[in-house]
């Protein structure tokens, strides 16, 4: 399977560290922000990925990831997205590289413990559809967050003021081809972004949406507390090891 590495943005939420470079580059501990995501596709066995960025810092992910080797990436591939468009529109500019194959996507600033392995091989066996990873959060509100029935995903709420539980939508979503499709259908949110959790309720709407619970812990790194506990869970492991 191929992977998709979201990096795009403006990390506005980080600014000023942003206001020179790509909220991706930033420090994690001891390494750049997007060498996190990179790992966790590598350990899953994916080495054709491509990394989708944009702003004025996009050449510096090639200065630094170079032709992905010392990874151990088979093929590593650029993509640049134009303005702040949304997750689901940054997804769309991958077509092209997934060439209808089944895909793995993961945000840029998401850091996670353990490996998804398991998931992945779970989600190669599914006929069709689409594949997510919940976790629970002390604080969903923050997040897309799934409405359980009977121990089924019935809709996916962004950021909802009252969550209807505390399983967060995880950055780690995989896609078969018709995600392609459902993206060019939407229309921009109030934020004026196409949104990922749009794209998400499409597929359970047609209950072709599975879900694992990801195993470990798991942090995005978009605000300065985030971030903050980013590094801390990093240094932590790296002291346990
Ligand atoms: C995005 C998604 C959200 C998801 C989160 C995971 O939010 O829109 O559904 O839960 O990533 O990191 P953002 O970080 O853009 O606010």
């Amino acid at each position: 399977m191929k992977g998709v590495i979201l990096a795009g943005g403006l990390g506005t939420r980080l600014y000023p560290l942003t206001k020179v470079t790509n909220k991706h580059l930033l420090p994690v501990y001891d390494r750049p922000m997007i060498f996190y995501p990179l790992d966790t596709l590598v350990k899953a066995g994916i080495k054709d990925i491509m990394v989708v960025t944009g702003g004025t810092s996009s050449g510096d992910f090639l200065r630094l990831l170079e032709n992905g080797r010392d990874f151990g990436l088979e093929h590593l591939t650029y993509a640049y997205q134009e303005g702040e468009k949304g997750i689901a529109h940054a997804l769309s500019l991958a077509e092209h590289f997934a060439a209808n194959e089944k895909i793995v996507v993961i945000l840029g600033d998401n850091i996670i413990e353990k490996d998804i392995s398991e998931e992945v091989r779970i989600f190669e066996k599914q006929e069709k559809g689409a594949r997510i990873l919940l976790k629970k959060v002390d604080t969903p509100e923050r997040f897309g967050v799934a409405e359980m029935k009977e121990g089924r995903i019935v809709r996916i709420i962004e950021k909802p003021v009252i969550p209807p539980s505390r399983f967060a939508v995880t950055g780690i979503y995989m896609y078969d081809s018709q995600v392609f499709d459902f993206i060019r259908a939407l229309k921009p949110s109030s934020r004026g972004e196409l949104e990922i959790t749009d794209v998400n309720n499409r597929y359970i709407e047609r209950g072709e949406m599975t879900y694992g619970i990801l195993d470990g812990w798991w942090t995005d790194a978009g605000t300065f507390d985030s971030l903050l506990r980013a590094n801390i869970l990093v240094a932590k492991q790296r002291a346990s090891k």
